[in-house]
C-alpha cells in the first residue's frame, strides 16, 4: 500500500519465538524511554485496537485445527491493518516513538513457514494491504527449550501455537535468524538467553544509537 503519512517518530518492533522474552523487554524499553522524557506507545500483535484485540481472540484461542493457515494469514493481516490506521500511525504521525510486540515479521514465519511453504503469499498480502516496516526490529534469540518451558509455564487460554510444541519452535528460531540476514538494515539480533536485566542493557544501548542516528 502507498499511503503510509509521513513519519516523524520512531517504529521499533520486537520479534522471537514464544517465551523468549519481547513482552517483558518491551515494557522495560518503553519504561526506561518515558523516564528519558520520550512519548511512548506501547502495543502488541495480534491487537493494539480494539477491533484488532477482538480478532487476537479468535486466532490465538480455541482448537490449533480451527483456522487453515491461509485463513489464519487473513486475520493477522486485518487486525495488523486495524492496528496500524488507528493506533501506530497516529502515534508515530505525533512524533512518538512506538514499540510493538511482533508485527508482520511474525506472520512471516508463523504463517509463512509453519504449514507449507506461504511466505509469498503473507509478503504480497502485506505489501498490499500494510505496506509498512519497524525502523529497527529487535530479535530476541534463545535456545527454543527454554523459550518453550518459559511459555509453557503461564497459565493462559491464548495456547493454539505454544501447543504446536518445540520442533515448531525450532523452526521458528532458524527462520528469525534467516529473517535477519535478509532484512540487516533494521533487524539486530539479541542473546535472550542471559538475565533479564543484561538483555535490557543490550536493547537500551541498539535503541539509543538508533535515536542518535534519527534524530
Ligand atoms: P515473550 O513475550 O517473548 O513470550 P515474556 O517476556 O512474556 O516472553 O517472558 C516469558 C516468561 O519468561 C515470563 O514469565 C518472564 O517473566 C520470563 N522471562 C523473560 N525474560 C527472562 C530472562 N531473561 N530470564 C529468565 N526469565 C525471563
Ligand atoms: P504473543 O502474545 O506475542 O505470544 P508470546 O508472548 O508467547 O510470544 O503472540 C501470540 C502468538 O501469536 C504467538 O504464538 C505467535 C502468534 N502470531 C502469529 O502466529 N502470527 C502473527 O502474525 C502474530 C503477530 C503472532
Amino acid at each position: 500500500m502507498s499511503d503510509e503519512p509521513a513519519r516523524k517518530g520512531l517504529f521499533i518492533s520486537f520479534e522471537g519465538i514464544d517465551g523468549s522474552g519481547k513482552s517483558t523487554q518491551a515494557r522495560l524499553l518503553a519504561e526506561q524511554l518515558r523516564a528519558e522524557g520520550h512519548e511512548v506507545v506501547l502495543t502488541r500483535e495480534p491487537g493494539g485496537s480494539p477491533g484488532a484485540e477482538e480478532i487476537r481472540a479468535l486466532v490465538l484461542q480455541g482448537d490449533p485445527d480451527r483456522w487453515s493457515a491461509k485463513t489464519e494469514i487473513l486475520l493477522f493481516t486485518a487486525a495488523r491493518r486495524d492496528h496500524l490506521e488507528r493506533t501506530i500511525q497516529p502515534a508515530l504521525e505525533a512524533g512518538k516513538i512506538v514499540i510493538c510486540d511482533r508485527f508482520a515479521d511474525s506472520t512471516r514465519m508463523y504463517q509463512g513457514l509453519s504449514r507449507g511453504d506461504l511466505r509469498e503469499v503473507v509478503d504480497q498480502l502485506h505489501s498490499l494491504m500494510i505496506g509498512v516496516e519497524p525502523d529497527l526490529t529487535l530479535l530476541i534469540d534463545m535456545e527454543p527449550g527454554q523459550g518453550l518451558s518459559r511459555a509453557l509455564s503461564r497459565q493462559t487460554v491464548e495456547d493454539r501455537f505454544e501447543e504446536f510444541g518445540e520442533d515448531l519452535q525450532v523452526a521458528m528460531r532458524q527462520g528469525f535468524l534467516d529473517l535477519a540476514e535478509e532484512f540487516p538494515d533494521r533487524f539486530v539480533v539479541v542473546d535472550g538467553g542471559r538475565e533479564i536485566a543484561a538483555v535490557a542493557t543490550d536493547v537500551q544501548h541498539i535503541v539509543q544509537g538508533k535515536l542518535a542516528t534519527t534524530a
